[in-house]
């Protein structure tokens, strides 16, 4: 089964061609990061003009490189939400005149369902799994007893570890994206900051404002004495405190749920740290994090996680889709 996948959540447009949810025949990702960088973070309104200039270049680009033609598709897969809802807007109405206009079956995805289906790029799910599942909007714990299937054990009561990670390299002028930024300058010293204990509600919850405040005010307080702020040993204090927190709350729900599994899924998988603690730390179960290249948002896990949704629910959503801000995965 060839899918067409398609993502503009965010501030990357992306079409792929991936065939029986494993093999990627291409993914475009044309990135509007450049655009971005000089207001500091994403702004809607020009991302929504973004995707608008390049969706039509992306899709020919994607079907190219597949050397492929529209009548060899079988599904399009299109994420439907959560996101900026102007340029999930763009991405819908793409895919839905593609498969009109090609008598294609389409159907709408969760992102986050993409995100966890990256993981089956190199991998092969195998259930009961748990997923943790991190980004610049989601930090949270899901259990997979099946394909498709999805239970929310828990989730940030605040901010989102990625988001936590833009908000601190601002403040430390590092740039944006700031996760990236603060990984490699991390990577170059030891803490010299003390952290505070991160305390939550549930066993499987997270939370990052209080780290967060504490790093920005701390800042702040040098910034204002003009006293020398080290940025790479807070960086380094920082990513310690934050993965640390992630590695501890998984641990916890594999061996409560006796999950065979674990994956981590989403921008922050990307994290090198992240990625040597869940190799450190779950010798006792089966691990998958996501080939770099698709950590980030793309078009080629939406046509994975679009393969298996249609799968369980081999149902078109014809032209009904439509775009949704905030969206349940269960
Ligand atoms: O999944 P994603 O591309 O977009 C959302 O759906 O949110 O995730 C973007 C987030 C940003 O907050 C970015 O700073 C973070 O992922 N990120 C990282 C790294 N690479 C991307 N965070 C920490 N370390 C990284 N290496
Ligand atoms: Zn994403």
């Amino acid at each position: 089964m060839i899918v067409l996948g398609v993502e503009s959540s965010c501030d990357e447009t992306s079409v792929s061609v991936t065939q029986d949810g494993k093999t990627i025949l291409s993914n475009v990702v044309f990135s509007q990061i450049t655009t971005h960088q000089a207001f500091g973070g994403v702004v809607p309104e020009v991302a929504s003009r973004e995707h608008i200039k390049k969706m039509t270049v992306v899709f020919e680009e994607a079907l190219q490189k597949a050397k492929i033609t529209a009548k060899d598709i079988d599904l399009v897969a299109v994420t439907k939400g959560p996101g900026l809802i102007g340029s999930l807007l763009v991405g819908i109405n793409g895919a839905k005149a593609f498969a009109f206009a090609n008598d294609i079956p389409i159907i709408g995805v969760h992102h986050i369902a993409g995100h966890i289906y990256a993981n089956q790029i190199e991998s092969t799910m195998e259930f009961p799994l748990i997923a943790l599942v991190v980004s610049g909007g989601h930090t949270e714990l899901i259990l997979m007893k099946d394909h498709y299937s999805f239970e929310k054990l828990g989730e940030t009561q605040d901010d989102a570890v990625g988001e936590a990670y833009d908000k601190i390299a601002r403040v430390l002028e590092l740039g944006y994206p700031g996760g990236p930024a603060i990984d490699e300058l991390a990577h170059t010293k030891a803490p010299t900051y003390a952290m505070p204990r991160i305390q939550t509600k549930g066993d499987y919850d997270f939370s990052y404002s209080g780290l967060k405040s504490h790093v920005i005010n701390l800042v702040n307080t040098l910034k204002m004495k003009k006293e020398p702020i080290d940025k790479a040993g807070l960086a380094s204090a920082f990513q310690q405190a934050a993965v640390k927190h992630l590695i501890d709350k998984s641990l916890k729900a594999v061996e409560d749920t006796h999950a065979k599994m674990f994956i981590v899924a989403g921008g922050v998988s990307a994290n090198k740290h992240l990625r040597s603690e869940v190799e450190a730390h779950f010798t006792h179960v089966k691990t998958s994090v996501p080939p770099f290249a698709y950590c980030t948002d793309n078009a080629a896990m939406m046509g994975i996680a679009g393969y298996y949704q249609y799968q369980k629910n081999p149902v078109s959503d014809s032209m009904r889709i439509n775009g949704h801000s905030r969206l349940n995965l269960e």
